[in-house]
Formats: structure tokens, sequence, C-alpha cells
């Protein structure tokens, strides 16, 4: 006879945390979001972590190199969307990592003998004002000038006014060498009173800009996520059925952490996927799996030798799995009992394997109430494509501004290996849909202004970090009528856009 499993299956909407006691110490500065990204053996630390709980989803619509950089400055890491070809997926990682923290790579090259015209429309293009000057116009080309918005006056010149003719010349550049050291440029900028230093190779070759407004911006990312050469850390999504090209190319550009991306992930094809990374790579090649939404799924993919799991079947924003195929649980219960058998994982083994809370996540709160149920750390599809940094496009749509997101399951981004379920099948019906979302701007406002509720709350909870509220919180089921009570309620409300970002 089938398994039923008497409890109902429970969202984060359905639960609210309660206070414990807070003491003088326990202020939001005090608190650490620092959390565990991959496997380590008790006594040891993870070989990667992230500084703040947050990883963006592997979609098409979320996680590119932009998003990628913006997410690693403030602590957390995407993961490279794997529906695209293998050398696509690999030029976006490897371009992540080609953005050493501080150190820009030139999007806007031109020929001397291109005009003022050509400058002004790639201005438009890429909003960049700095251009490189090289020999051919190309990126590969000899470095011969610069130009900045201070070489022409738009209102006095002639705009088939060759670059030749009001660029910087290379003579006249102050520049840094390839090997200079952040710290290094930084002081070359200030004795000079440049606003950027291009850094170039023995053949003149333009590695990347360093700009005066970076290096203040990378103070003010305490928490930026960075490898030991100081480039950003970048994740990327693999499938069960191409990894044994896939994986090598993108370890070759760089990737610092995989993750199979699957709807399902209790099957044989992520086993086989793992044991090939682990007979290819050993333990250096880091891998996450999933998605799962019990115990057992937990334990065999760790058993597998997954460095992180995922859990979560049906929650996502754009997800239609449920109504598609029945099978799921709600995120809530999934993440707890996966979280009851990672630590019991963790006390016959000695090994404490990370677990991610994937999809669903609709307040700010639901972050924190993910972590309190046991997630070490959450993804995010539709939270991030609402940023600027995010791949997808922005439209106005009735006179609003918003963003395209589309499910990997979507008949948009046809995914299929994502629905894996081996032979030669190929997705036959859709599991996501093709959505908008609000615009909400940049990155680093919304995450902060997320993060400081997730402290408040924590602090509010007693705890200090994230092993204090996974131990330590206390959870109430609500009842629908506690929900009512939970907003605003028998007034009229004025002003509806308290918080508009969240929305
Ligand atoms: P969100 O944060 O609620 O928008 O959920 C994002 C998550 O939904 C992703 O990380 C995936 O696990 C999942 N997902 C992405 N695309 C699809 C889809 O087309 N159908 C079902 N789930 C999807």
């Amino acid at each position: 006879m089938a398994i039923i499993l008497k409890e109902p299956s429970r969202t984060f909407s359905e639960y609210l945390l309660i206070p414990g006691y807070t003491s003088e110490n326990c202020v939001p500065e005090n608190v650490s979001l620092k959390t565990p990204l991959v496997k380590f053996k008790k006594g040891e630390e993870p070989a990667l972590s992230l500084n703040i709980p947050m990883v963006s989803a592997i979609m098409q619509s979320v996680s590119g190199p932009d998003l990628a950089c913006a997410l690693a400055r403030e602590g957390g890491v995407s993961f490279i969307f794997g529906s695209q070809s293998i050398a696509s997926q690999a030029k976006m990682v490897a371009k992540v990592k080609q953005t050493k923290a501080g150190f820009v790579p030139s999007d806007s090259n031109i020929s001397p003998e291109n005009t003022l015209a050509d400058v002004l429309a790639l201005k438009e293009k890429t909003g960049h004002a700095t251009m490189a000057v090289t020999e051919n116009g190309q990126e590969d080309g000899k470095l011969v000038g610069i130009v900045t918005s201070r070489d022409y006056r738009v209102s006095r010149m002639d705009r088939s006014t060759k670059v030749k003719e009001f660029m910087t010349p290379y003579e006249k550049l102050i520049v840094g060498k390839a090997d200079i050291s952040l710290s290094e440029a930084n002081d070359i900028i200030w004795e000079h009173k440049l606003n950027q230093l291009p850094i170039v190779d023995e053949d003149q070759h333009l590695v990347a800009f360093v700009f005066r407004k970076d290096y203040e911006s990378h103070k003010d990312h305490p928490l930026e996520l960075l490898d030991n050469q100081k480039r950003y850390i970048v994740g990327a999504g693999i499938n069960t059925r191409d990894y044994e090209k896939r994986v090598p190319a993108l370890i070759e550009a760089g990737a610092d952490v995989l993750c199979i991306d699957s709807s399902e992930g209790y099957s044989c094809w992520q086993a086989n996927t793992i044991k090939w990374i682990r007979d290819n790579y050993g333990d250096s090649v880091k891998v996450g799996a999933g998605n799962v939404v019990d115990g057992d799924g937990f334990r065999f993919l760790a058993d597998a030798g997954a460095d992180f799991i995922k859990i979560g079947i049906g929650g996502g924003s754009i997800c239609i799995t449920r109504e598609q195929k029945g099978i799921g649980r709600g995120q809530a219960t999934a993440t707890l009992d996966v979280a009851k058998a990672r630590d019991e994982y963790y006390k016959e083994t000695g090994v404490y394997v990370p677990i991610c809370s994937d999809g669903g996540i609709v307040h700010d709160y639901h972050i924190t109430l993910a972590l309190a149920f046991g997630a070490d750390f959450v993804m995010l599809g539709r939270y991030f494509a609402r940023f600027k940094e995010a791949p997808n496009k922005l439209v106005s749509v009735n006179g609003n501004y918003m963003k395209e997101y589309w499910g990997e399951g979507s008949a948009r981004a046809r995914n299929w290996q994502r629905y894996d379920v081996g032979g030669d099948a190929k997705m036959s019906f859709v599991e996501g849909v093709d959505s908008y979302v609000p615009y909400a701007g940049s990155l680093k406002e919304n995450v902060s202004l997320t993060l400081s509720k997730v402290r408040h709350t924590m602090c509010n909870c007693g705890c200090l970090s994230i092993p204090e509220l996974q131990k330590n919180a206390k959870v109430t089921l609500v009842s629908s009528t506690s929900i009512v009570e939970g907003g605003a309620h028998d007034v009229v409300v004025r002003d509806q856009n308290f918080d508009a970002r969240e929305k």
C-alpha cells in the first residue's frame, strides 16, 4: 500500500517566528550571515562558504555575468544558467572570473579612425563613458589611446571628427602593468589625480581598467566573495546529459562550484553525474545536486557524494510542476524534513552537507524562516529577476516597468535537460510559465534591505549566527485568521507603498 503522510505539507507563509531573549550584544551589526556552501568534516572548515545565505537561481532570466558579479560583491553566489551551449556558458563564467574585483575589462573598444558620432553611439549602447582606442577597434588590438567624456564637447565639435584627433594618446597615458595589485593601482590613481588607470600587458594590450569610483565601491563591500586571486566566486549549472563535455569547459573557464540543475534529483542520473566528476576530478570540483523534498532523497544524494543538496519541487513562482504532474511538497515541510536527515547524517558520518531551500521565497521573512527550519542558504529566482543586473529584458507593461521572468521548464526556455528522465524522451509538456515581475532597481539596494530585515529578526530571536538560529528558533503555525491580523487591518491605509521594493 502507498505510504500516506498524514501531516499536510506546508509553506513558509503558514509559520511565524516567536522572539527569544535578546541580550545587549545581540544587535544587527553583530549578526554573522556566513554559512557553508559545500560539505565539510566535523572540526574542519568548508572549502567554500557564503558571506550571505543567498544564491541566484540557475535560470536564463536570472543568472548572467552581471548579476553574478553584483551578487558576489554582496557576499553571495550566482549559478550561471546551463540551458545554453557549453561555449556560451563557459564564456559567461570566464567573464565573471575576468572581472577581478576592482579590475574591469573594457567592453567599449573603438578605432582611431572612428568618429565622435561612433563614440556617442557606443556610449549609448554600453552606458560607459570610458573607451579603449585600439589599433583595430577590437578587444584584441594594441592600445593606442583612451577616450572619456572629458575629451570632447558635443556642442562644439563636429560629429565627424575622428577619434585620433581628440583621444588621449597612449604616450600621454599613465598606465599600470598587468601584475599590479589593486592597492598599487589605487596609489597611482591618487598620486596622479586620475579617474581611471588602464592596465596593459607587455604587448601594450589593455587588460582592464581600474576606476577610482570602483576602488571606493570595493571598500563599500566588506562581504564580497573572492577567490585567492581576488576574482569573484561564481557557480554554474550542469545537467545529467552532457557533463563529460560541459564540466571540463566550465572548470577551465574558472567556475568555483557546479550544481546539477534538475526539477527532481532523486535519480540514478544525478548519482552517475557525481560519480563521473569524482572519478575525473576527485574532491577538487565541488558539485551540488537536487532537487529533493524528503530525507530519502537527501540521503541518496549525500551518499552519492553531493557537496550540497537543494530542496524544493513545485514551489517556484513560475512553476506549474504540481499542477502538471502532481509531484512536490510544501517548501517549509520539505526543508524541515531534509534538515532532519542532514542532521542525522552529520551525527552518523561526521560530514555536514549544507542544504539549500530553492524556490518559493516571496517575503523577506521567508528567508529567515527557511534558515530557522535548517536551510544553510536559499536559492531565489523571482527575487533576483527583478533587478537591473539580471540578464532579462526591462519592458513597460501598462505604464509599469517590468522585467521578463520565465521558468526553465517553460516553452520559452526549452530546457528539456532539466526534466530529464533518461532514454530519448524530450520534454513533451511544460512545467513553467513565462511572466513579468515588477522592476525593483539595483541588487545591492534590495539585498541590503532584505538582509537588514533578516538580521533584525535574528536579533529578535536572540541569535547572532545562522547555526544559532537553526538550533534555537521557536516557530509557530499560524491560523488563517491570525494571517489577517498580521497585515494592516481595520484601518484605511494611506501609504500603500511603505516598502515598494518588496512588491
Ligand atoms: P522562485 O524563486 O520562487 O522564482 O523559484 C525559483 C526556482 O524555481 C528555481 O531555482 C528552480 O528550482 C525552479 N524553477 C525554475 N524554472 C522552473 C520551471 O519552469 N518550472 C518549475 N520550477 C522551476
